[in-house]
């Protein structure tokens, strides 16, 4: 089974993108053949600065490696390094229905919130498609938000086989219900546009400032606690098995529990999960040539791939001619 996903380098990524994406395509590695990338393209709707794109690409890349996505068991590459993408992007805009994007609700949602449309935001989920059926994608492992994107990119693929044959592989997302939308802070969606984030391989004085600010009720200590309704205990059961939930919920059954004790708890939990991880990133953004070439070499691999279905795009197309 071939597992394709990608993640925008825009910002300091937070646990939402790790457990809603990066520790399941890390799993994924054991035992399929994996595909995973940094989005910069995708990231330009969000990041006009240049130079912090090119920081934020160095160290998302850095991020994914020293949490343990190994590029000899996988193909690990930045998207503006397999142009190709572009290529099919075009192809599959003629393949695209207008309706088809002006009802995508991420496009919708940054319109309202005031950002002003361009064509990049519009596109957005075409070049996506186009990430996924460039290298024959059949499970993409995502989190809730990106549901509808998937949709439109198995509808552009139908399409495309419609005309053409069965050429493109329609893939399938790959969101589990546990962990589908990974809360914030303030219990919405944890999402760096709402700042109610916990981000990766933070300093410590600044991760226990982020726990700290999570949102929760005036219960008091002494009364017992709904463990459903408090985002500490949400966020906290991420990092627990079954049975160390279980022990957490029934002290919160019980009261007598803060919600400063449990914080800090939390904190030290999240400290301590990714501090053996913080060493390997360090070193690896301490040479960056280093890091360049573990791109350039998955970028190659990457494209190898990619040229295959290319090949067969621009048969059908006619743009081989
Ligand atoms: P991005 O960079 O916003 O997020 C990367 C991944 O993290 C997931 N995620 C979450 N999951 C659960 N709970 C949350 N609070 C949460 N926040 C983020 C996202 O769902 C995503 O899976 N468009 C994509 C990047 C992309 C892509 C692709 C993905 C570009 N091309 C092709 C798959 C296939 C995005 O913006 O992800």
């Amino acid at each position: 089974m071939r597992v394709l996903s990608g993640i925008q380098p825009s910002g300091s990524l937070h646990l939402g993108n790790y457990f809603g994406m990066m520790k399941k395509m890390i799993d994924y590695q054991q035992h399929h053949e994996l595909f995973c990338f940094i989005a910069n393209y995708h990231a330009m709707t969000s990041v006009p600065d240049g130079k912090a794109l090119a920081t934020g690409t160095l160290e998302a890349a850095a991020n994914f490696l020293a949490l343990g996505l190994d590029p000899d068991k996988s193909v690990f590459w930045v998207q503006s390094d397999v142009p190709e993408v572009q290529e099919l992007t075009w192809v599959l805009s003629n393949f695209t229905p207008m309706g088809l994007l002006e009802r995508c609700h991420s496009y919708k949602d940054k319109v309202a919130k005031g950002i002003a449309p361009n064509h990049g935001l519009f596109a957005y989920p075409v070049l996506m498609a186009a990430d996924i059926l460039l290298f024959g994608g059949e499970l993409v492992p995502v989190g809730k938000d990106q549901k509808q994107h998937l949709e439109v990119a198995r509808d552009i693929a139908i399409k495309f086989n419609n005309e053409h044959g069965e050429v493109l592989v329609v893939p399938e997302p790959d969101i589990d219900d546990e962990i589908a939308t990974i809360p914030g802070l303030d219990g919405q969606k944890m999402s760096k546009s709402y700042k109610n984030t916990i981000d990766l391989f933070l300093e410590e004085k600044a991760l226990r400032k982020q726990v700290m600010r999570i949102v929760t009720d005036p219960t008091p200590v002494e009364d017992p606690k709904d463990p459903d309704k408090c985002n500490v205990f949400q966020i906290y059961r991420l990092f627990l098995d079954k049975q160390q939930e279980q022990a957490l919920r029934q002290r919160y059954l019980a009261g007598g529990l803060g919600y400063g004790e449990v914080k800090q708890e939390l904190f030290e939990t999240v400290r301590d999960f990714f501090a053996p991880f913080a060493q390997r990133r360090e070193e690896l953004l301490g040479d960056k040539d280093q890091l360049r070439a573990i791109l350039a070499e998955g970028a190659q691999k990457a494209r190898g791939a990619a040229s295959k279905i290319m090949r067969k795009v621009r048969k059908k197309t006619g743009l081989a001619y």
